[in-house]
């Protein structure tokens, strides 16, 4: 099973060289290079050459890269898409998508200047449409030429669109999260968490990653660097649950329960579907071990 960990994703603002380099040091799983809200008008050309070449030079790691471009239909838009393209990221975060017609055209865009396949379409929910629209936006999954492969919430963005209160329990807008989350999960697609904007408070940060990992999310955007550690940590398998998942897996591995759909570990009903969850646990475990004996060498 071949599974990226997502857990720690952390936006840079474009015109912020520093945090270029920073990031090199820091054990974020994704970097997001931000041409969008993050950059003042006047900065944006020259965010987007500084971003580019950053992303061209590489020295990241197993860091994966994205650019957030600006929407298409403003001044930037286009040049953004084909100078990212350019530069070979992982994947470019489209902002604002609104219905699936955002998504399909970037990746229009991408193949008429044969972008190479590695470089993915990630896509912001952020604005009222696209809640609405999430099934269908998150439905391209399924269409490889479409290159969708994340969903990322934009939960400021959200919060101002719908005029909602930005309280500790997210009451406004756990529904969308939660909704987002199945339109992700019925279509194969990766989804992140919105932002925690007060990033000096890590006791608030800690409860609103469980927050999410509790409602399903792979992982967490993140603004400072102080967010990755606590934010890897909390959206890693647990020591106990990678020894269940193994001890699920070493039981079904026995012969005698080859054509058993259902069986006892540890006292506990444990089906085939648990099977599964096992096996996508310790995936993810042995991805991250994997990563940091890269970073370690
Ligand atoms: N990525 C990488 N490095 C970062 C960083 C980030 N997002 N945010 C801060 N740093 C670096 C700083 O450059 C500084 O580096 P230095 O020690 O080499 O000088 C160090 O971390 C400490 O930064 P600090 O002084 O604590 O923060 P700040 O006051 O300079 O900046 C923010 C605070 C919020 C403005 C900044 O963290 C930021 O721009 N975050 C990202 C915002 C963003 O991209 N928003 C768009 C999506 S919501
Ligand atoms: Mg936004």
């Amino acid at each position: 099973m071949h599974v990226r960990p997502r857990r720690s994703v952390l936006y840079m603002p474009g015109a912020n060289k520093r945090a270029f380099e920073k990031a090199k040091t820091l054990p974020a799983d994704s970097l997001i290079l931000d041409l969008e809200d993050s950059v003042a008008p006047e900065a944006k050309a020259q965010a987007r050459d500084s971003v580019c070449a950053a992303v061209k030079a590489g020295g990241y790691g197993h860091r994966e890269l994205v650019i957030r471009v600006n929407a298409i239909e403003t001044p930037w838009g286009m040049d953004d898409l084909r100078a990212a393209v350019a530069a070979v990221p992982d994947a470019i975060l489209v902002p604002k998508v609104s219905q699936p017609g955002d998504i399909v055209t970037a990746a229009k865009v991408l193949g008429s200047v044969h972008a190479p396949g590695k470089t993915r379409l990630w896509a912001m929910m952020e604005t009222p449409k696209s809640m609405l629209n999430a099934r269908e936006i998150a439905a391209l999954g399924t269409e490889p030429e479409h290159r969708l492969a994340c969903l990322v919430m934009g939960t400021n963005d959200l919060l101002k669109e719908s005029r909602a209160r930005a309280l500790h329990n997210r009451i406004a807008i756990v529904p969308w999260l939660a909704m987002t989350l199945v339109a992700a999960r019925a279509f194969g697609l990766d989804i992140l968490d919105g932002v925690y904007n007060d990033f000096r408070d890590e006791e608030g940060f800690r409860e609103e990653c469980e927050h999410g990992r509790t409602l399903g999310m792979d992982g967490k955007t993140l603004i400072h660097p102080s967010q990755v550690t606590p934010c890897n940590e909390i959206f890693s398998p647990t020591d106990e649950e990678v020894t269940w998942s193994r001890a699920i897996i070493a039981a079904f591995d026995k012969h005698e329960n080859d054509h058993k759909g259902v069986i006892t570990v540890d006292g506990k009903m444990v089906e085939r579907l648990h099977l599964a969850m096992a096996e996508r646990t310790v995936a993810i475990a042995d991805a991250i071990d994997t990563m940091r004996s890269a970073e370690a060498a």
